[in-house]
């Protein structure tokens, strides 16, 4: 089973962004079954930090195109990236402990923040801004 679904509730309203939120998903769901797979497993740091990685390059495209164009809630959308990337920082200091429990508390956070992310800053600035150049 992948670690998040695609939902309606993610949606910005924009059908680029969205694309562009699905590719994040499916490269997050990909990592995910590496961790999983038998075999040659992706270790759980690398797991992390390849995960980390995919996130940040997404949130730094958001923030150079509002720091570019001036948009003016740049500081609170910026923190709430921050929040996520601390968030998955203290699961990665629990996973240790316990494995399984932070699994799940990995994907409940995470879908309980892009439902909210998308549906009010992404869905805010994309809507006052546009979709923001590759
Ligand atoms: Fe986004
Ligand atoms: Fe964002």
């Amino acid at each position: 089973m992948p670690l998040l679904q695609w939902k309606p509730s993610y949606s910005v309203g924009i059908e680029a962004v969205d694309h562009e939120h699905k590719e994040l998903i499916d490269l997050i769901n990909q990592l995910y079954g590496e961790l999983m797979a038998k075999g040659e497993p992706l270790t759980a740091s690398a797991f992390f930090g390849d995960l980390i990685k995919a996130i940040s390059a997404h949130f730094a495209l958001e923030e150079r195109f509002m720091l570019e164009r001036g948009y003016d809630q740049l500081s609170q959308h910026k923190a709430d990236h921050e929040r996520l990337l601390d968030e998955i920082l203290a699961i990665m200091d629990d996973f240790e402990s316990d494995e399984a429990t932070s699994r799940d508390d990995l994907a409940a956070r995470l879908d309980a923040w892009f439902s909210r992310h998308f549906e009010t800053h992404d869905a805010r600035l994309h809507k006052a801004l546009g979709t923001h150049p590759h």
